[in-house]
């Protein structure tokens, strides 16, 4: 793949990197994304019955279940070269930030440090009652020790807010980066989808990789066409 001497440059020259990341780059490890036309997990299943706190207490079971799953889906998946190559230029860059939309854990077992996760973590849980500190749960029985109540995954459902932490810092960093990443992301749910015009607006170089046109396709700096694991590695490889 030939990548032109400009976003060569601009990489090299780097010394603040902030790298978006959604469904897209775990792909290729064989986890499904959300809202890939028929394999999409969307077009599967309603997130409205499924992802929302309603849908927990209505069908609590079922929404568990569904999280199960995918949660085994995410142990049973490995790291690819997509995760990797991030990994790499997190260990170049001066400084990076990775801010991911996943919560399967991939870019951790990769080895990434810089790291935060705007949508929370699948391996983690919740009291669902109470938000009761997390270290008197029944995992097994899908229990909160303290109160009685029931454990719900670590993830953000629809209609909640994200982790104010991991958000300040994500906007912060995009705000003061050199070079924007947006990788395997549809660019379509705020506030991620928002991060790459803070970078934009204060005069970051913008690249995006995904496998589909997304509403940021035109408006990137460089945006290319396939799969993470297969550019992002030939990207480190000419940098
Ligand atoms: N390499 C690069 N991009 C890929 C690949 C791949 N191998 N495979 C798929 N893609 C692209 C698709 O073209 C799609 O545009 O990844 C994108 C995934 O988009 P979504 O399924 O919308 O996932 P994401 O952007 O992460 O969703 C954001 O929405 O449902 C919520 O909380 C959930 O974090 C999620 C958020």
């Amino acid at each position: 793949m030939n990548f032109s001497p400009s976003l060569l440059e601009s990489l090299r020259a780097a010394t603040k990197i902030v790298a978006l990341t959604g469904a897209g780059i775990s792909a290729e490890s064989g986890m499904a994304t959300f809202r890939e036309a028929q394999t999409g997990l969307w077009s599967k299943f309603r997130p409205e019955e499924l992802a929302t706190a309603e849908a927990f207490r209505r069908e609590r079971k079922f929404v568990q279940d569904w999280y199960t799953w995918r949660r085994q889906n995410a142990v049973n998946a490995k790291p690819n070269a997509g995760h990797l190559a991030l990994v790499e230029i997190e260990k170049r860059a001066p400084e990076f930030l990775l801010v991911t939309q996943n919560v399967d854990g991939l870019h951790q077992r990769a080895g990434s440090k810089q790291l935060v996760e705007l949508h929370g973590n699948i391996h983690r849980f919740r009291c669902f009652e109470n938000d009761c500190a997390s270290d008197n749960f029944d995992v097994e029985n899908g229990r909160c020790r303290s109160c009685g109540g029931h454990l719900r995954p670590g993830v953000v459902w629809f209609g909640e807010m994200l982790p104010i932490d991991a958000l300040e810092t994500a906007i912060s960093a995009a705000e003061q980066c050199d070079v924007f990443f947006s990788i395997g992301t549809s660019s379509v749910v705020y506030p991620a989808a928002d991060l790459w015009r803070r970078a934009k607006d204060s005069g970051s170089v913008i690249i995006e990789i995904n496998k589909d046109p997304t509403p940021l396709t035109p408006l990137a700096d460089y945006s290319f066409l396939g799969n993470a694991g297969e550019i992002l590695p030939q990207l480190v490889a000419a940098i």
